[in-house]
């Protein structure tokens, strides 16, 4: 667990402060792999879903930590196209957690003034899943505080295969010339092609992969890898690896 320094130490709990960034040293968009549950239970002698479940809490840190520093887009990976490799069992925990935890939170987040979205891919997606993924959109659809999208059943490549079909078939119906087609063209086909690309990339449990996020939105993004377990994350951590990118000077390709 992060050091909150003021849980333990019998003095009055001092608040958590978020560090003092003006708006250009803060990251417009941040991409989080919530990585790090199942070792996280394992650890502890307990079953792989005990992490994800203990999760949840983790992720609403974050959206309260961005929210308290001024971030406007958090991007949160819940379930990728890959993780259907998993068991059945733990697949079908995590989609049944997202869609409960979507119940369960979207009013208190709506009175955040937070926008919910989702990214990802509807076939095989639940049913349930992507009725409570809608339902979340719709009831905040006009939340301007911050937005958090949500990704399930997400997977960048797949991301780039639907918006290339869609293009095609655009080309196909006399609608686009290919001659016309550039990066703009292919952005505005993305699954929200309004959230800017992301500045921050972040991954807990110390794997330094991308794991096939966001992998346009992140073409110049921040990396920020912490060895932090994705359920032992909390709002000071990522106030920390928001410091982090503060530091980072961003140069895109000019000298
Ligand atoms: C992240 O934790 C949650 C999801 C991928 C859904 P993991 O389940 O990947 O946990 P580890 O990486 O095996 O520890
Ligand atoms: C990425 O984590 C997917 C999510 C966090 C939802 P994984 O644990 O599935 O990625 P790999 O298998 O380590 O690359
Ligand atoms: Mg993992």
């Amino acid at each position: 667990m992060h050091d909150l320094a003021t849980k333990t130490d019998g003095g009055p709990p001092k608040p958590l402060r978020p560090p003092e960034l003006s708006p250009e040293q803060l990251p417009q968009h941040v991409g989080l792999v919530m990585d790090g549950n199942g070792r996280w239970a394992q650890q502890r002698g307990m079953p792989r879903t005990e992490g994800h479940r203990r999760g949840e809490a983790a992720l609403f840190e974050v959206v309260e930590g961005c929210l308290e520093v001024g971030i406007p887009y958090l991007s949160a990976f819940a379930f990728s196209t890959e993780n259907w490799r998993r068991t059945p069992d733990e697949v079908r925990f995590l989609l049944g957690y997202s869609r409960n935890v979507l119940r369960r939170r979207r009013d208190e987040l709506h009175a955040r003034g937070v926008r919910i979205r989702w990214a990802g891919r509807r076939t095989r997606l639940w049913r349930s899943v992507l009725r409570e993924l809608d339902a979340a959109a719709e009831l905040t659809a006009h939340n301007t505080r911050m937005t958090l999208t949500l990704c399930v059943n997400y997977g960048a490549r797949a991301e780039l295969a639907d918006a290339m079909a869609t293009l095609a078939q655009r080309v196909v119906a006399g609608e686009l010339d290919p001659k016309a087609i550039t990066e703009d063209t292919i952005a505005a086909a993305l699954y929200q092609p309004d959230v800017p690309d992301v500045d921050l990339f972040l991954r807990t449990s110390g794997e330094q992969r991308l794991s096939n996020f966001l992998l346009w939105q992140s073409a110049y993004a921040e990396l920020v890898f912490v060895d932090t377990l994705f359920p032992d994350f909390d709002r000071v951590a990522l106030w920390d690896a928001v410091v982090k990118y503060a530091t980072r000077r961003r140069r895109y390709g000019a000298a």
